[in-house]
């Protein structure tokens, strides 16, 4: 029998647009992950191994080889970096935006601006490149709300219909990168398991064509 191969994959938006593109790879898993709570999901194919952790986890594994191959937001790639793995392939789906934003008015007055985000390396790499002093201030989540209670001038989040800035007052300020998911492969495992692992890959591949 084949060795096993592992995917890392988080719950929410990216499970549910990757199943689709594994099942045209043949790959189906057994359980849900929405309502199951097993952190390892079998699949049709008993060789294939579903790992459901964080989002922001997923390089973390598959740079250490718990995991062969992964999904994870390009956002997460940036912030964390993307170092010690091969990303083969767009998956083109979780697309959005990561973008500034802030009160209506922009970059006014002149003093340095506070910065509110989860993306602390890729705002001080914005900033930095433009030359512009800024403080950047970590949170974790419901950026839109740093703005409107002058914790800072703007944030820096992911934005894909706009509802949320919208909802909350605030327009984009500028475009920082476009975001889609990537599939990212453990380096040992390129080589080691390569045969299967490019399989998959040309498979997946087709799918994203087809989608
Ligand atoms: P965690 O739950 O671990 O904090 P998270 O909340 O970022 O992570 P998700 O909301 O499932 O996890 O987002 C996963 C990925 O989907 C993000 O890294 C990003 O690439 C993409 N994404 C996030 N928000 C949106 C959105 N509103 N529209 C489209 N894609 C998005
Ligand atoms: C993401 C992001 C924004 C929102 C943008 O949050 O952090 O708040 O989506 O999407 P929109 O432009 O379509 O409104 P998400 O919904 O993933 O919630 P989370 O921050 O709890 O992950």
């Amino acid at each position: 029998m084949s060795e096993t191969l592992t995917i890392a994959l988080s719950k929410g938006r990216i499970f549910k647009d990757t199943l689709p593109l594994l099942a045209a790879a043949g790959i189906v898993p057994v359980d849900d992950p929405e309502t199951s709570r097993k952190l390892i999901l079998d699949t049709n194919d008993p060789t294939i191994k579903l790992v459901i952790i964080r989002a922001t986890d997923v390089p973390t594994y598959v740079r250490y080889g718990a995991a062969d191959l992964g999904v994870a937001g390009k956002d997460v790639l940036m912030e964390n970096g993307g170092e010690g793995i091969y990303e083969p392939l767009d998956l083109r789906i979780a697309r959005c935006r990561l973008m500034v934003a802030g009160l209506p008015g922009g970059y006014e007055g002149t003093r340095r601006l506070r910065v509110a985000t989860k993306f602390v390396n890729a705002a001080h790499a914005h900033f930095a490149a433009q030359g512009r002093q800024v403080e950047v201030i970590k949170l974790y989540g419901s950026m839109e709300l740093a703005p409107l209670v002058g914790l800072a001038d703007c944030i820096v989040d992911l934005v894909d219909t706009g509802n949320t800035l919208r909802a909350n007052g605030l327009v984009p300020w500028e475009s920082i990168a476009d975001i889609s998911s990537r599939l990212i492969v453990n380096k040992a495992s390129m080589k080691m398991k390569h045969r299967r692992v490019q399989r998959i890959v040309e498979q997946l591949q087709r799918a994203v064509e087809e989608a």
